[in-house]
């Protein structure tokens, strides 16, 4: 699908094999080209060709996108970025409409001088000439290149060009958005070259909706980025999705501020779940308001619970159970400050990275959640109940949160979140559902060292009941 949105801000030891771009003439049939060399259908002679140049462990990426018009390569080009965003990558789409500029090439070479390591290049790069300027580019400065050539059901093209012409005609309706739009089409169909394999490692994307019609086709794919990129455009695109999100209803445990457990929900979280259902299709319902095809929550039974009066077929799911505190599961902050002040310094310092001993850390959570979030992108009106860690993780993903701010992301008790795909972007919609209920969100203390005092530690901790004392 053509971009109908404002645009998104936003190794593993390798060797990079550059191909020498003078491969029209080879005799090629579906081989795979992997490090330079070939499989036996493909002409030795054309292997020889090949030089490879080995390239610097974690070596820039450089994606060079390919295709006729409304083929879906900004959609994708976006999707491969916010993922690798998501992962902690330094990525970026540089847009160009034909092909890449030696502008282009010199901000991409700025971009890498400064610590970044993916460039994604969205444009048409129709010709093998146009390309070869970006694979030279990539040969003389020994980078990775990957090019991802994209090709549309003819339905699933008209299909696009009414979608953006829709969206140009609301913003100006003094123009005909669809004749305009047809006429790019067709301006460009002759022009475009198909890519070969010899041109660098490249994966050929047959989009369409249908998962039947869907194929990805790769060669000469290599490294971690380059197998997360293939996995990436393997799901087919749906293109109008919502996903609903909210945390369990409050737990006893939240009352008293305790972590962890599998405590059940306090009478103002089972007022929450009446209310959360009557939101989604469960008793007192507006009969025209949304109803989730699939309900997943984690197998903890304050999540059960909490969608218990909402219709729909449900799962469990391990991976969306909350972060493992290990020694400090059960215990309230101002416990773990008590009996380990270290461990709570050390997490204030660095909550991303941190891992409680027996338990997990947030880098392990986002590991956790990969594939309910790819999971996610394969359906539509779906809704998932979990927890406070482990949602900051999901929603990061539509956000466009970069890994650093994941543990701060604030998710409340007792408040639905719709999100709403709009092009490659997604939109956020934060309902308040009006359930007292404790605050569970404790900011970073401006003293992280592990000589503050207690005061210090606990500064920043939300109000709540007083727990009993476990021993
Ligand atoms: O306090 C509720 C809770 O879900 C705990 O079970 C969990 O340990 C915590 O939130 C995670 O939040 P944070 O990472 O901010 O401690």
């Amino acid at each position: 699908m053509a971009p109908i949105a404002s645009k998104m801000p936003g190794n593993d030891y390798e060797s990079c094999s550059s191909h020498n771009g003078n491969s029209g003439d080879h005799n090629l049939s579906n081989g795979n080209v992997v490090n330079g060399t070939t499989s036996n259908s493909i002409n030795m002679s054309a292997a020889t060709n090949f030089t490879i140049t080995p390239c610097q462990i974690k070596a820039p990426l450089v994606v060079i996108i390919v295709g006729l018009p409304f083929r879906g390569k900004s959609f994708a080009a976006h999707k491969i970025s916010r993922n690798l965003f998501w992962k902690g990558e330094d990525v970026k789409v540089f847009e160009v409409e034909e092909k890449t500029s030696e502008e282009t090439l010199k901000y991409i070479t700025e971009w890498f001088e400064t610590g970044h390591n993916v460039a994604i290049i969205d444009g048409m790069h129709l010709t093998k000439q146009d390309r070869s300027i970006v694979g030279k580019y990539c040969r003389e400065n020994v980078y990775h290149h990957l090019i991802i050539e994209f090709e549309c059901e003819e339905r699933c093209v008209e299909e696009n060009i009414k979608d953006t012409a829709q969206f140009y005609q609301k913003v100006d309706n003094n123009q005909d958005w669809l004749q305009t739009f047809r006429e790019k089409n067709a301006k460009y169909k002759n022009q475009f070259e198909r890519c070969s394999p010899h041109e660098g490692p490249l994966i050929n994307v047959t989009n369409s909706e249908n998962v039947l019609i869907h194929s990805v086709k790769a060669r000469g794919v290599q490294g971690l980025l380059q197998t997360i990129i293939l996995g990436v455009l393997s799901a087919p695109v749906i293109k109008n999705r919502t996903f609903f999100f909210s945390r369990h209803g409050e737990s006893e445990f939240n009352v008293l501020g305790r972590i962890g457990g599998n405590a059940d929900l306090s009478s103002r979280g089972r007022k929450y779940s009446e209310n959360l259902a009557k939101q989604l299709g469960g008793p007192g319902s507006n009969p025209n308001g949304p109803k989730p095809r699939l309900i997943w929550t984690s197998e903890l039974q304050r999540t059960i619970h909490t969608v218990q009066n909402i219709p729909g077929p449900r799962t469990t799911l391990k991976d969306l159970n909350e972060i493992n505190a290990g020694i400090c599961e059960g215990l309230t902050y101002e416990e773990i400050q008590e009996r380990f002040p270290q461990e709570f310094a050390w997490r204030d310092q660095d909550k991303l990275k941190y891992r409680y001993p027996l338990g997990e850390s947030y880098l392990d959570l986002l590991q956790r959640v990969d594939g309910v979030v790819q999971a996610l992108l394969l359906n539509t009106d779906v809704l998932v109940v979990s927890h406070q860690a482990v949602l900051r993780c999901i929603l990061a993903y539509f956000k466009g949160s970069s890994p650093e701010e994941i543990p701060y992301v604030n998710v409340p008790l007792h408040t639905l979140l719709i999100v709403k795909s709009y092009g490659y972007d997604f939109k956020i919609e934060t309902v308040p559902l009006k359930v007292e209920c404790v605050d569970t969100y404790r900011i970073q203390p401006a003293n992280c060292s592990i000589e503050r005092t207690a005061a210090d530690a606990l500064k920043t901790v939300p109000a709540h009941f007083d727990a009993p004392i476990i021993n």
